[in-house]
């Protein structure tokens, strides 16, 4: 049983940090004339109206996409992710939040192939009636990490797997680490961006720790942090591991986040790091 719904926290900062990042790395697949492969593994139902109550609950967007959305001095990387979250909203005020699948829709070009995975039963029906109509995009209703044996390597041999669960079993540090080395296997030189929380100091070491052992090399790491609280300066932010980002991500990824861990900045500390946990 399934308790997570990603529509009581869509549009919040981890979203933006995600997903500006994605529309980088999707650009970057798209700059080059083969097409190229996506993999969502828990993709979520694609699309969210933050005028539902169960987004209202908490009202994380706030703390997110809300903070975007006015912004006229918003950096130029930034630029073709806000424009999919406003083609969403073509009245001009902000409803709809455009999830990880639709982000990779409004990107893809003809040729390129979209592959999504949602094992919630409910979200996945609006998942599927989402991606309906589209040309080379399927969606399953399977657990993500068999995706990732099922569907991998792909016949596209270039591509990119984004690995974004919803951290609400325990241990899913190894388990996410284990997959990855699975994969990792079946496809090396595939593009893989796994996000997580941050979670507290020993949870982070360990799991930088599993990553730089695995024998994987060249693994980027981004971390955004929005604010600490608490004596222990508990840290509220969250990261991404890129193995094999494309050529210069690292370079146009750090301005971004410097900008962004500003601009959704709370009380405390504030900042990104981009740095590589595993170099080439
Ligand atoms: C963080 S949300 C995904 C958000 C989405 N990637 C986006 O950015 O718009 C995580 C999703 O994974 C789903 N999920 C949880 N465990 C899963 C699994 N083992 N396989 C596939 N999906 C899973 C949850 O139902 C939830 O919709």
């Amino acid at each position: 049983m399934l308790s997570y719904r990603h529509l009581f926290h869509a549009g919040n900062f981890a979203d933006v940090f995600k997903h500006a990042l994605l529309a980088r790395l999707l650009l970057a697949f798209g700059g080059k004339d083969k097409p190229y492969f996506y993999l969502d593994t828990h993709a979520g139902t694609g699309r969210y109206d933050l005028s539902h109550e169960w987004a209202w609950k908490k009202r994380e967007f706030e703390n997110g996409i809300s903070k975007l959305w006015d912004r006229k001095d918003l950096p130029a990387a930034l630029a073709p992710y806000m424009d999919i979250v406003k083609a969403e909203n073509p009245k001009g005020r902000l409803r709809y939040y455009p999830g990880s699948p639709l982000i990779a829709l409004r990107l893809k070009r003809p040729g390129d192939r979209v592959l999504l995975t949602e094992l919630n039963k409910t979200d996945f029906a609006t998942l599927e009636t989402l991606v309906a109509r589209e040309h080379h995009v399927a969606a399953h209703c399977l657990d993500g990490y068999q995706a990732l044996k099922s569907f991998l390597p792909p016949a596209e041999k270039r591509g990119l797997v984004l690995l974004d669960s919803s951290f609400d079993r325990p241990r899913e540090f190894p388990r996410i680490v284990k997959a990855l080395k699975e994969a990792h296997l079946r496809w090396a030189t595939g593009t893989y961006a796994i996000w997580y929380p941050l979670m507290e100091r020993a949870a982070m070491r360990d799991f930088a720790w599993s990553i730089e052992k695995s024998g994987i090399r060249k693994v980027l790491r981004l971390e955004m942090i929005i604010g600490t609280v608490g004596e222990d300066n508990f840290m509220r932010g969250c990261g991404m591991i890129v193995v094999n980002p494309p050529w210069k991500f690292d370079a146009e990824a750090r301005p971004l986040l410097d900008w962004l861990s500003q601009a959704l900045a709370l009380e405390g500390r504030s900042g990104a790091k981009v740095d590589w946990l595993v170099p080439e």
